[in-house]
C-alpha cells in the first residue's frame, strides 16, 4: 500500500527495481560485464554472435554451438516482401528510427499468433528480431537513397552482412571488425531505460515483438540512444579543434547539455568510450582523421569547462561520444546512428524479455497523487471555460 509522500527519487536514480543475470554496470569502477565477462575481453576476443549466444543461452558457445547460431541468424536475415514494399512506399525523408520502430512492430504481422493475439517469445523469435532489425536498417538506408534493397547473404557475419546490405559490396576486414566490436559494446547495459521499458511491457504478458517495439521507442530520445547523431552535429558545427572550447562555453551558457557526456550510472569515463575512441582513431587514421581529432578536442574542452562550471559533478564521455566518429567513419549517416544502437541492443532487449518472462510478476509502481481533492462533477452548462485543455 502506498503511503502519500513516499516518492522515490525522480528518475528512479539509485533505486533497485529488479534483478538480472545478464549484465552488471559498476559505475564507480567504470566496469561493464556481460554474465561476468568484462566487455574489454569480449570486445577483444569474441564476436557479436558469441555475445548473442552468451546473453540468450547463458554461456559462451563452443565451435559447434556457434556455427549453429550463425546459421540460424543468417537464415533469419530475409525480410518479407510486403514489408519491403511498405518501406518502398514511405516518404524518403521519414526519420530512420520511426521506420525502424514501425517495421520491427510489423515483423509480428508475419508470425503466427495464438487465439489471444500473442506471438511466441523464445530464443528463436529473439534471433529473428536480432537478425531482421539489422536487415530493416540496411534496407531503409538504401530505399531512402532511391536504391533497391540488397538481399542478405548467408555466408557473412552479422556485422559484415549489414555493411554488405548497405553498399552491395562485402566490407573490408577492418570495417567488419569495427562494426562487430561496436555491436558487442552496445549489446546490453543492465536496466537502462529502453531495457526497462521492454521488461515493463513483457511483464504484462505482451509478447517479445511488443516489448522490442517499446524498447526501440524508448531508445530514441537524446537522453538515451538519440545522443550520437547530435554529437556528430556538434563536431560538424565546431569544424576546427581550436574552436571546441568556445563552442562548449557557448552551449553551456545557453543552458544546453553537451551530448555524449554524462551518465546516470558511471562516475568515471564510460568503459565503452575507451574502446570506441581507439576504434574511431584507427578508422580515422585509415581514412579521414578529422572527426576523431574533433571529438578528442571536444572531449578535452568539455572536461576542462565542466570541471570549471560544475566542479562538484563528475561528467565524462559516455558510449555515445565516440560512437559518432566511429560510425561516421564506417559511412553510416548521423541520422541512422540510433538505429545501429538498436541493432546491438536488440540482443540485450530480447534476452531481458525472456529473463523477465521467467518468474514474471507485473511491474506496476504507484504514483503520489498531486491533483485536486475529490470534488463534485459540474454539469456541462455550469462549467467555466479555462485555458487548460484548450484545443488550438
Ligand atoms: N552537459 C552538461 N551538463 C550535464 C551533462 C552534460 N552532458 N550531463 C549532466 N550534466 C549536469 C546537469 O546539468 C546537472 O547539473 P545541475 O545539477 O547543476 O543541474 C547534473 O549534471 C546532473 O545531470 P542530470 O541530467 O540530472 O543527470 P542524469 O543522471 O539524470 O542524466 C544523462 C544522465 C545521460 C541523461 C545526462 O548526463 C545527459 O543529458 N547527457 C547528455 C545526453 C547524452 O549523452 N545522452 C546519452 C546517454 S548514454
Amino acid at each position: 500500500m502506498a503511503i502519500a509522500g513516499t516518492v522515490v527519487d525522480r528518475g528512479l536514480e539509485g533505486i533497485v527495481v529488479g534483478s538480472t543475470e545478464l549484465s552488471n554496470v559498476e559505475g564507480l569502477e567504470g566496469r561493464l560485464t556481460y554474465r561476468g565477462y568484462d566487455i574489454h575481453d569480449l570486445a577483444a576476443h569474441a564476436t557479436f554472435e558469441e555475445v548473442v549466444y552468451l546473453l540468450l543461452f547463458g554461456a559462451l558457445p563452443n565451435r559447434h554451438q556457434l556455427a549453429d547460431l550463425e546459421t540460424r541468424m543468417a537464415a533469419n536475415r530475409m525480410l518479407a516482401q510486403p514489408l519491403i514494399d511498405w518501406m518502398q512506399a514511405l516518404p524518403k525523408d521519414a526519420w530512420p528510427m520511426d521506420v525502424l520502430r514501425t517495421a520491427v512492430s510489423a515483423l509480428a504481422l508475419y508470425v503466427p499468433h495464438e487465439l489471444d493475439g500473442v506471438h511466441p517469445s523464445n530464443p528463436r523469435t529473439a534471433l529473428q528480431l536480432i537478425s531482421k532489425t539489422a536487415s530493416i536498417v540496411a534496407a531503409w538506408d538504401r530505399i531512402r537513397r532511391g536504391l533497391e534493397p540488397v538481399e542478405p547473404r548467408t555466408d557473412l557475419s552479422h556485422a559484415a552482412n549489414f555493411l554488405y546490405m548497405r553498399t552491395g559490396e562485402a566490407p573490408i576486414a577492418e570495417a567488419q571488425r569495427a562494426l562487430d566490436t561496436y555491436l558487442i559494446l552496445l549489446a546490453d547495459h543492465s536496466y537502462n531505460a529502453s531495457t526497462f521499458a521492454a521488461r515493463v511491457t513483457a511483464s504484462t504478458r505482451a509478447d517479445i515483438y511488443a516489448a522490442a517495439t517499446s524498447a526501440i521507442a524508448t531508445l530514441e530520445g537524446d537522453l538515451h540512444g538519440g545522443a550520437p547523431g547530435k554529437v556528430m552535429t556538434m563536431l560538424q558545427a565546431i569544424g576546427k579543434p581550436e574552436r571546441a572550447e568556445t563552442y562548449v562555453r557557448e552551449l553551456l551558457a545557453r543552458g544546453e547539455k553537451i551530448m555524449g557526456m554524462g551518465h546516470r550510472e558511471y562516475r568515471v569515463r564510460d568503459p565503452r568510450a575507451e574502446q570506441l575512441e581507439a576504434m574511431a582513431k584507427r578508422l580515422g587514421d585509415a581514412s579521414d582523421p578529422r572527426w576523431y581529432e574533433l571529438a578528442r578536442a571536444l572531449e578535452d574542452a568539455s572536461n576542462r569547462v565542466l570541471q570549471e562550471v560544475k566542479p562538484d559533478k563528475r561528467i565524462y564521455a559516455n558510449v555515445e561520444f565516440y560512437t559518432a566518429p566511429t560510425l561516421f567513419s564506417l559511412g553510416i549517416p548521423a541520422d541512422e546512428f540510433t538505429c545501429l544502437f538498436a541493432c546491438g541492443r536488440m540482443a540485450g532487449w530480447t534476452a531481458h524479455v525472456l529473463e523477465q518472462m521467467t518468474g514474471n510478476r507485473l511491474i506496476r509502481p504507484q504514483a503520489n497523487y498531486t491533483g485536486p481533492a475529490v470534488h463534485a462533477l459540474e454539469p456541462i452548462g455550469g462549467r467555466r471555460a479555462h485555458a487548460v485543455g484548450a484545443l488550438n
